[in-house]
């Protein structure tokens, strides 16, 4: 069922042949990651440089950190700061570990009776590929004028070698803007496969493979997990319960999207940007998934409102804050909130979005304190580079 269609150029990077071979044998056996292939290694360079954006200063890593689960390293902050001081996006850089596995273009899924897939939050890239573009020329991260612009400052940069010799001599030429700008995504989502994006060696990787023990905490926590606290409807803790291209292991997510209700987050620094930027002002309101549908099925677009794509929870240890707006500063927090949402006592404000909350799965889950500690401890074996 699973619709894996992305734009034809990066067709091979869809098959699972190559995904296995990025992959390696298999988690946690084989530690040592296989050598990158010289167009991941350029799309390794692109990805790590800051020399491309405008001013210079940012780049994918700087809120895509390989040390914070690939989100943004500033965990004070709901959102993430552009490569211009003092702009902010409206949006909480989420993690994009084992991004590759996320189907590429949103589609409606009568299986699923919603959507799934695509990339970015609110499925609006529908590829890896195109979604690589769009960082550079977002007003709120890379801020380049246009593709031409960032093409000239490649081949101004040492990894320009790099580049042409993967893509040949000409490469980066006068008038091969265009083409170039196309293979600079394409090296990035090919970097992206690489082993580094999709370790699967967290302590649950080990445990489900039976070379790790988890504590009685995090045991209990698994158990709520896929019982009482009913997590696993949208993030599954099994491979069958998991997509249809099967990954080594599951990864915590279905790729569909819903509103969990989370409430508008009055520190996201978006809402005081000046109003050429923001013509809202703090009255911006986030619709997710809506926007995107609102492209091609307008008239359907409100039963998408405040719907978001399920995070998967790997590395999430690593990610705060959590939710789209960042709502959310912890772990406990957030399970908080799935335990309580709909107890008046609890005290928590309307939600951002009020339709389409989905009050079926959780809202008043009745789990006691110790119990939400419990799947916090779990959430913590999610996190990759675990070592017996
Ligand atoms: C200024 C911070 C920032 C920079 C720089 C940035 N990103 Fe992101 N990224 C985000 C945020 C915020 C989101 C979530 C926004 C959304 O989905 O609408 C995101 C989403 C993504 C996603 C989609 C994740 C998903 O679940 O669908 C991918 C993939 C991604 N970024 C890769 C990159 C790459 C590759 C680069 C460099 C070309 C990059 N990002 C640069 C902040 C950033
Ligand atoms: C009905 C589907 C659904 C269920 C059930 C569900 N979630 Fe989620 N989860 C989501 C969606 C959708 C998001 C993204 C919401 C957003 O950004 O507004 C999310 C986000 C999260 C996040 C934040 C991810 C991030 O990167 O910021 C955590 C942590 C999380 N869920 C944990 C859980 C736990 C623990 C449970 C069980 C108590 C649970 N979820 C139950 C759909 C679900």
């Amino acid at each position: 069922m699973l619709d894996r269609r992305i734009s034809s150029t990066a067709g091979v990077l869809a098959g699972l042949s190559l995904l296995a071979f990025a992959l390696g044998a298999g988690p946690p056996t084989a530690p040592t990651a296989p050598p990158l292939s010289a167009k991941a290694k350029l799309g390794q360079q692109l990805f790590q440089t800051t020399a491309l954006s405008n001013p210079k200063g940012q780049g994918c890593i700087s809120c895509h950190d390989p040390h914070a689960g690939f989100a943004d390293p500033d965990h004070a902050l709901p959102t993430s700061g552009g490569a211009v001081d003092g702009l902010f996006g409206f949006r909480n850089a989420p993690t994009i570990s084992y991004i590759i596995f996320c189907p590429p273009r949103v589609r409606f899924s009568a299986e699923d009776g919603g959507y799934v897939g695509g990339m970015f939050i609110d499925g609006r890239a529908p590829s890896l590929m195109s979604q690589a573009q769009q960082p550079f020329l977002n007003p709120f991260e890379m801020h380049n004028l246009d593709p031409a612009t960032v093409v000239h400052e490649i081949a101004a940069l040492p990894l320009a070698r790099t580049f042409r010799l993967v893509y040949g001599p000409h490469a980066l030429d006068p008038g091969n803007e265009d083409l170039a700008y196309e293979q600079m995504s394409e090296a990035i989502a090919e970097f992206q496969f690489s082993r580094q994006f999709n370790r699967f060696d967290s302590k649950y990787d080990y445990f489900l493979d039976g070379l790790a023990e988890l504590t009685p905490a995090e045991s209990r926590g698994l158990e709520l997990f896929n019982g009482k606290a009913n997590c696993i409807p949208c993030h599954p803790s099994t491979v069958e319960g998991s997509l249809r291209a099967p990954p080594p292991h599951p990864l915590f997510t279905d790729f569909g999207y819903d509103n969990i209700g989370a409430p508008k987050n009055w520190e996201n620094p978006f809402l005081y940007m000046p109003r050429t930027i923001n013509p809202d002002g703090p009255d911006f309101i986030d619709y997710g998934l809506a926007n995107t549908i609102a492209l091609f099925d307008p008239e359907h677009a409100q039963e998408e409102a405040g719907k978001f794509k399920t995070s998967t929870l790997r590395n999430i240890d690593l990610t705060a804050p959590y939710g789209h707006n960042g709502y959310f500063k912890t772990l406990k927090d957030i399970v908080h909130f799935y335990n309580t949402r709909d107890v008046p006592e609890a005290g928590w404000p309307p939600p951002e979005v009020p339709l389409n909350v989905n009050t079926e799965d959780f809202g008043n889950l009745g789990l006691t304190d110790q119990e939400e500690d419990d799947i916090v401890a779990f959430l913590k074996t999610l996190t990759d580079g675990y070592r017996p």
